[in-house]
């Protein structure tokens, strides 16, 4: 029985030899597979007479016994190494935080507009909407602006090209919201050309508008709220209420100071420009100019189909950029349009 011994001697170290657990199979089959060794042991039992075929196969099984507890002994080892590996290349760092889903939050410009909005409604005003891709006629011409008018300019106004790429002079990037007013009277007008008295306008604008121009205060994309009043009797003296109004709710203080300063637009006359200055505070006693106003002028109303002897408004545009940077300490504009999170989420 010596090479029995040796038999199952040499099975054992064969098995410890490899790490393959494919290898392993294979060194399964030279012992117990259907040409193995022992295998052929056990088949060649039939030619050996009865008594000794009894102790021979006795031996053989206890052989076959340790061989396959070996084997079975080497598979776990095998798979546990395995699994160790593999556990190691998948590590995880359970103690990593979270990724949590982070919050977006309403961009500070947008927040003013909320804001404005809300002002305005509550004193009896709707929100009217217009192309950002304007026609020079709504942009210029209806606005009582003339031909040679410098913001009609390359060097100002953002043009159209057309599709062979040439410079339409018809089509522009809305340089203010002020073409909105003539939206405003024309679709006025006409839906209520059945009646005597036109009932009054009251609209404001939100809006962005375009303009060839950048730098910390200036920013080719920039924002807008037109506000437009028309009716019977509609007052500078009620443009400087609303306003004034208007600028210390929305700075939430009557600490506060409002000038209208002449100025000139070719759709108001008169015109004015609109500064506030705060009685306290880092920017104290420093006027800020935050938007243009005046009296919607008579050339105006009529090509908005409105007759300038029944009716008067006023107009005004204001810049909520400007009012946002004001309101919360900003002095880059430009932050506003970068997107930077680490501004932005200051505003949640
Ligand atoms: N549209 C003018 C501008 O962009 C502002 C303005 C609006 C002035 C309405 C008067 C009346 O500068």
């Amino acid at each position: 029985m010596d090479n029995l011994d040796q038999l199952v001697s040499s099975a054992l170290t064969d098995f410890t030899t490899v790490s393959e657990p494919a290898r392993l199979e294979d060194i399964k089959a030279r012992y117990l597979g259907k040409d193995g060794s022992l295998t052929v042991l056990l088949k060649g039992l039939g030619k050996l007479p009865p008594d000794e075929r009894k102790i021979a196969g006795a031996a053989i099984n206890i052989a076959k016994t340790r061989v396959e507890s070996a084997l079975t002994e080497r598979r776990d080892a095998l798979r546990q190494v395995a699994l160790e590996s593999q556990l190691a290349a998948e590590a995880l760092d359970v103690t990593l935080p979270g990724r949590t889903q982070s919050r977006g939050s309403i961009h500070p410009v947008m927040r003013t507009l909320d804001r404005i909005e809300q002002l305005f409604r509550s004193i009896g005003f709707d929100v009217a909407d217009g192309p950002e891709i304007e026609s020079d006629w709504h942009n210029f011409t209806a606005l009582n602006t003339p031909e040679n008018h410098p913001a009609r300019s390359m060097h100002d106004t953002f043009y159209l090209l057309d599709a062979d790429g040439k410079v339409r002079e018809d089509v522009l990037l809305r340089t203010h919201t002020s073409p909105v007013q003539i939206r405003t009277l024309l679709a006025h007008v006409e839906q209520h050309k059945h009646l005597d008295r036109m009932p009054e306008i009251r609209v404001i604008c939100p809006g962005r508008v375009y303009r060839v121009d950048s730098d910390a205060t200036h920013s080719p994309m920039f924002h807008q709220v037109e506000g437009l009043w028309v009716g019977e009797d509609v007052s500078f003296a009620d443009l400087k209420g609303a306003i004034a109004d208007f600028l210390r709710r929305f700075f939430e203080s009557d600490d506060l100071k409002v000038r209208f300063r002449p100025s000139f637009f070719p759709f108001t006359e008169p015109s004015a420009e609109i500064d506030v200055a705060f009685m306290h505070g880092p920017m104290e006693g420093r006027w800020l100019e935050i938007a243009g106003c005046g009296m919607v002028h008579p050339n105006v109303l009529r090509f908005g189909g409105v007759d300038p002897e029944k009716y008067t408004g006023f107009a005004f545009g204001m810049g909520p950029d400007r009012l946002t940077m004001l309101r919360y300490g900003i002095n880059d504009l430009r932050l506003f349009f970068d997107g930077d999170l680490r501004f932005l989420s200051q505003f949640q």
